[in-house]
C-alpha cells in the first residue's frame, strides 16, 4: 500500500516537473522567436516575451552602432520615457525607462533627435498638468542614446500653448523643428524653428493653420507632407494631410490618406511619427497609436509603409503583415 502510494506521488512529480519544463520552454521560444514582420495592431512583445510599453513617440538610427531607438510613453509604472533598442525594426529590447517624469503629472509625446556637433541626444515632449491646462514643451538630455535624460526646461513656446509634437530634422542642414498642436484646445499646429544645439525654440514659429494633433512631417523630393488626426481624445478619427513646399508653410489642405478605411478612423489609430527608415528608396513609415480609447499601457501600435503616389498624394494602405523587402534597398 505504501509503495503504491510512493509510486503515485513520484509519477505525479515527474508529470509536474515535465509540466513545468514543457510549459516554460514554450514560453522560452515564445520570448526568443525572432520576428520576420510588422502586424500592424497585433500583439508586439519585446524580446523578453513583454508587451512594448511605448506609446506617442519616436525612432531614430544611430550609425555608429548600426541600431534603431524606439521611445515613447511608458504607461505603465514606472511612468516616463522607454527606450527599446533593435538591429532590424521588427525585434526590440526593452532599455528600461530613461526618464522617470516623476513630479510631472502629464509626460507625452516623447521625440528624441540626435545633435552631432554637441554628441547630445535631445528629448522634446508634452509636458503638462492633468487637466491638459500647463500646455507645455518640455526638454530633456542625455549623451546617450539609453539615457538618463535629464529635464532642462519646460515652457510655453513663443507663449503659445503646445500639446501633441512632431519633429522633422532637415538631412542636409540638420535644422530641427517642431511642429505642435497649439493655442487653445489645439486650435492650431505651429511649426517651430529649434535653436542648432535643439535645446531651444527659436522666434521663427508659424501658423500652418491646421485644427489636428499627432502631427507627423516627411518630406519626399523637396515637398513637404504633414499627416495629422483630428482632435478626439483617445478615440480615433480620420486623418488629414497637407503639403508645402517650404516647412514653414504656407500648407495646402489634403484629404484623408489612409485608403479604404472603412471605420473612417485611421486604421484605428492616430499618428504619432514617420520616421524615413534608412537604406531604402523613399521608406516612411507610418507609426501610430492603437489607444483602445484610454491610453492604457496595453495599446498597441500600428505601423505601416506610407506611400507618395507618381502625382504627389500620400497613401497610407492597410497590410495585415508586411516587411522591408516591400521597399527598394538605395544604392551605396
Ligand atoms: C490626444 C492626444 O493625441 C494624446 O496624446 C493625448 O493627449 C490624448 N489626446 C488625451 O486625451
Amino acid at each position: 500500500m505504501k509503495n503504491h502510494k510512493t509510486n503515485a506521488f513520484l509519477s505525479a512529480t515527474v508529470f509536474c516537473l515535465l509540466l513545468t519544463f514543457l510549459t516554460s520552454s514554450l514560453a522560452f521560444s515564445q520570448a526568443t522567436a525572432a520576428l520576420t514582420s510588422f502586424q500592424p495592431g497585433g500583439k508586439w512583445l519585446d524580446t523578453e516575451g513583454n508587451h512594448i510599453d511605448s506609446h506617442g513617440g519616436n525612432i531614430i538610427y544611430v550609425e555608429d552602432t548600426e541600431t534603431y531607438y524606439w521611445y515613447g510613453e511608458r504607461r505603465g509604472t514606472p511612468r516616463g520615457a522607454a527606450c527599446y533598442s533593435s538591429k532590424d525594426l521588427y525585434n526590440w529590447e526593452n532599455e528600461g525607462i530613461v526618464l522617470e517624469k516623476g513630479e510631472i503629472e502629464v509626460f507625452e509625446r516623447p521625440k528624441v533627435i540626435y545633435d552631432e556637433l554637441n554628441k547630445n541626444y535631445v528629448m522634446w515632449f508634452h509636458y503638462d498638468n492633468s487637466k491638459y491646462l500647463t500646455a507645455e514643451l518640455g526638454v530633456a538630455t542625455s549623451d546617450s542614446p539609453t539615457g538618463p535624460f535629464v529635464v532642462q526646461n519646460h515652457y510655453r513656446p513663443n507663449g503659445h500653448e503646445s500639446r501633441d509634437i512632431g519633429m522633422y530634422v532637415e538631412p542636409d542642414t540638420k535644422k530641427a523643428y517642431i511642429g505642435y498642436a497649439a493655442d487653445h484646445i489645439n486650435k492650431t499646429i505651429r511649426m517651430a524653428e529649434l535653436s542648432d544645439d535643439y535645446l531651444e525654440t527659436t522666434a521663427k514659429d508659424v501658423d500652418i493653420e491646421a485644427h489636428c494633433e499627432g502631427p507627423g512631417i516627411l518630406k519626399k523630393d523637396g515637398k513637404f507632407y504633414l499627416l495629422t488626426s483630428g482632435c478626439s481624445g483617445w478615440t480615433p478619427n480620420p486623418a488629414t494631410y497637407y503639403t508645402a513646399d517650404d516647412i514653414m508653410g504656407p500648407y495646402t489642405k489634403h484629404g484623408n490618406p489612409f485608403v479604404g478605411d472603412a471605420g473612417n478612423n485611421s486604421f484605428n489609430s492616430q499618428p504619432c511619427f514617420i520616421f524615413k527608415i534608412p537604406g531604402y528608396k523613399d521608406a516612411y513609415l507610418y507609426m501610430g497609436d492603437r489607444w483602445n480609447g484610454g491610453g492604457k499601457p496595453d495599446s498597441e501600435y500600428v505601423f505601416l509603409p506610407i506611400t507618395i503616389t507618381e502625382k504627389g498624394g500620400m497613401e497610407i494602405h492597410w497590410h495585415n503583415k508586411w516587411d522591408l523587402s516591400m521597399f527598394t534597398p538605395e544604392k551605396k
